[in-house]
């Protein structure tokens, strides 16, 4: 599911850069030492993250994709010419990436999988492009949190399927991914930093 305005203005915005630049910070304490060579970002907005991964994580590619072709566009003025050298954006849907199994090192998805109605097929395609001992970096928010009294009214999200706490840590597990790190805002959503194992 696309953005509406409000949820464009949440994440086009410096205060999201801010936020951003603290959890890859976090993600940078808790991930397995090792060359992140091959990186993807799936559903990544207009590229702010993809350039702090970029200037964290130093891939030598690092494939940025949005379901959204105005996203896509954004993250092609946003980026520079030197970070497009290792930055490629384009459209992708996470319901079937572009890529062969085993391709990447790591994933980073923020605040993505929670707009996709069927998340329970973009994970096993996250695990999918994932190679053995490769890591997903997630940031995931709760229906409690996008889709309560107030914020139902304003953002726009998929109605159905949506997954709390449990379900999501209970999947992850039944696809083989292992909990590195976990950092959960009860209600709200969490940070984690998961190891494919299989
Ligand atoms: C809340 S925004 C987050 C954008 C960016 N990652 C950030 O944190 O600022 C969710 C993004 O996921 C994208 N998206 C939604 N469904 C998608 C799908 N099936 N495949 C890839 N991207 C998707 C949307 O277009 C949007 O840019």
């Amino acid at each position: 599911v696309k953005l509406n305005w409000a949820e464009r203005w949440v994440v086009n915005n410096p205060s999201r850069v801010l936020q951003q630049h603290l959890e890859i910070l976090w993600y940078q304490k808790h991930a397995p030492a090792r060359k992140y060579a091959k990186i993807l970002e799936f559903g990544c907005g207009r590229g702010a993250g993809a350039r702090l991964v970029r200037q964290k994580f130093k891939p030598d590619l690092l494939c940025a994709q949005d379901l959204d072709y105005e996203m896509i566009v954004k993250a092609g003025r946003y980026l520079t010419g030197d970070e497009k050298i290792y930055i490629s954006s384009s459209v992708g849907d996470a319901y079937m990436f572009p890529f062969v199994d085993d391709a990447f090192d790591a994933v980073f998805g923020f605040g993505v999988l929670h707009h996709i109605p069927d998340w329970q097929t973009a994970l096993s395609e996250v695990s999918r492009v994932l190679a053995p001992g490769g890591v997903y970096f997630m940031e995931e928010l709760y229906p409690q949190l996008y889709q309560n009294a107030v914020t139902k009214h304003i953002l726009l999200h998929p109605t159905e399927n949506r997954f709390t706490s449990r379900e999501l840590k209970q999947t992850l597990t039944d696809m083989g991914f292992e909990v590195n790190a976990c950092l959960e805002f009860k209600l709200a959503g969490l940070l984690a930093v998961l190891t494919k194992t299989v």
